[in-house]
């Protein structure tokens, strides 16, 4: 997440806009499909705790970090202990996981000059010995993230030392077929398992502070790479998992904004729509919030599930009202025909953990217990989706809680922060997404506090 224009919705409400912000092992059946999703490790190896609350951490960027603990803090990136300690919760959970996915984002969010390409690497490859010093016989599926490369966003279409490193550090989870595109564009498919295909997408190569990839519509050849993969998969019958850090769709916090630049937004929405009887799953990172998207295809029908994972690290920006708890999550699927199924959510109360000197990772919650739904199909997401939109949703108001991991439940999302999560979770495409927004603005009689 990097700081943009005033078109984020802490920004709007700052400038006046409108005063709307005011453990014990588990036991399924063997049956259940589960796998780990990790994200934004971003670890800040210069946090330490000092006297000096302009020194705890370059990723604070010289703001004050008044009381500083063990576990991190909001205003900083991820020290190493707060790493080790959810690696180390998700290890003793109990669970038999098939899989981890990892969606990208190890660097700290620091200044371009206090990087390089050499440190970068240096961070890759530690979070990837340290995720393998934990589970050194779990299969992980990694995918890159804006800050995995210097300068950060400035991801190339060909190759290079960092996909080259990339390669290299993940060459033990991944087949040669799998590293030969990884080395040239950052992406990869494997073969889960005889029916299933994960696709790791670099969708970094869309990302808008991307000067490499501007005015390219097929930058490294990743569209076609898809089409054909996809296309593929379909002939022979097999379902397809994907995963990329930077999402699909429009930011929840912000006004009539997507995370990619719009054009490659809207060939990846045709794509998926296209393929969604392939496509079982899509995960994501990038933000640091917890939400959900449900793709809906031209007659409205809900076709695929989005899920974006919130992030290990804390961090927020200083100007930010809210911030997020760490979080990991878990997710079940059937693994016969590997539809989703739940959604298991992590968290580390950063507070409590600094107070107590003690990680004592928790559940949050389990997606379809918390909304009483049957599943995470799409179906069953539009279904909750569309009762958030409701007026007083106490549905909304946990999703919100959510979307922050329980960071502080008396922040309140209501009308713009509220219209904003709320189409962003149906209308992924521009055409319905205006139509939502300005549908909602009209009828709440909102629309004069646009930008
Ligand atoms: C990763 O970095 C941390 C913090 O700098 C260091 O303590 C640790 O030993 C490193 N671990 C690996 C596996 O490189
Ligand atoms: C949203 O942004 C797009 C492209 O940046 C623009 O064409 C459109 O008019 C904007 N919609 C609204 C409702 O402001
Ligand atoms: C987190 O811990 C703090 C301090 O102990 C407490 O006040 C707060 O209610 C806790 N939040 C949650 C969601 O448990
Ligand atoms: C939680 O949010 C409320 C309302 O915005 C604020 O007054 C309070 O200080 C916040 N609490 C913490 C612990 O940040
Ligand atoms: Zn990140
Ligand atoms: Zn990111």
């Amino acid at each position: 997440m990097d700081a943009q224009p005033c078109v984020q919705l802490w920004c709007l409400l700052t400038a006046g806009a409108l005063a709307a912000v005011s453990g014990a092992p588990v036991q399924d059946s063997p049956a259940t499909g589960k796998f780990w999703h990790i994200s934004d490790l971003h670890l800040d190896y210069t946090y330490h705790m000092t006297e000096d609350p302009t020194k705890v951490c370059f990723s604070s960027k010289g703001h004050p970090v008044l009381n500083p603990g063990e576990f991190g803090d909001y205003m900083c990136d991820s020290p190493y202990e707060l790493i080790q300690s959810a690696l180390n919760f998700m290890k003793q959970a109990g669970h038999l996981t098939d899989f981890i996915i990892w969606t990208g984002d190890s660097p700290p969010h620091v200044p371009v000059k206090k990087l390089s390409t050499n440190i970068v690497i240096q961070t890759l490859s530690n979070m990837t010995d340290t995720i393998r010093k934990y589970f050194p016989d779990l299969q992980v599926y990694p995918a890159l993230g804006n800050h995995d490369y210097w300068p950060q966003d400035q991801f190339p279409v060909s190759t290079n030392e960092i996909y080259q490193a990339a390669a290299d550090l993940w060459q033990p989870w991944l087949k040669p077929e799998a590293l030969k595109t990884l080395r040239e564009g950052g992406f990869y498919s494997q073969l889960v398992q005889p029916g299933l295909r994960l696709l790791s997408l670099n969708t970094n190569l869309y990302y808008s502070p991307n000067k490499e990839t501007v005015n390219m519509m097929d930058p490294a050849g990743q569209l076609q790479w898809l089409l054909e993969t996809l296309e593929s998969s379909r002939q022979s019958n097999e379902k397809v998992y994907v995963i990329a850090h930077v999402p699909i769709g429009y930011l929840p916090y912000a006004f009539n904004t997507t995370a990619l630049r719009q054009v490659h937004n809207e060939r990846l929405v045709q794509i998926f729509r296209k393929y969604s009887d392939v496509i079982v799953g899509q995960f994501y990172g990038h933000t640091h919030r917890d939400s959900i998207m449900v793709l809906l295809d031209d007659q409205g029908t809900p076709v695929s599930s989005l899920f974006v994972t919130p992030a290990v690290t804390p961090i927020k920006n200083a100007r930010e009202p809210y911030s997020n708890n760490p979080g990991v999550r878990l997710y079940k699927y059937d693994p016969q025909s590997f539809a989703m199924l739940d959604v298991v959510q992590y968290f580390l109360n950063l507070t409590e953990a600094n107070e107590e000197q003690k990680a004592n990772w928790k559940l949050e919650y389990t997606m379809t217990e918390v909304f009483d739904i049957k599943d995470v199909e799409p179906q069953s997401l539009l279904k909750l989706a569309k009762s958030f939109a409701t007026p007083h949703s106490k549905a909304f108001e946990k999703y919100f809680n959510h979307f922050m991991v329980s960071y502080n439940d008396t922040i309140v999302c209501q009308g713009l922060c509220k219209v904003l999560q709320v189409c962003a979770v149906q209308f992924l495409d521009s055409a319905t997404y205006r139509q939502c927004v300005e549908g909602w603005l009209s009828a709440e009689g909102l629309d004069d506090n646009l930008p």
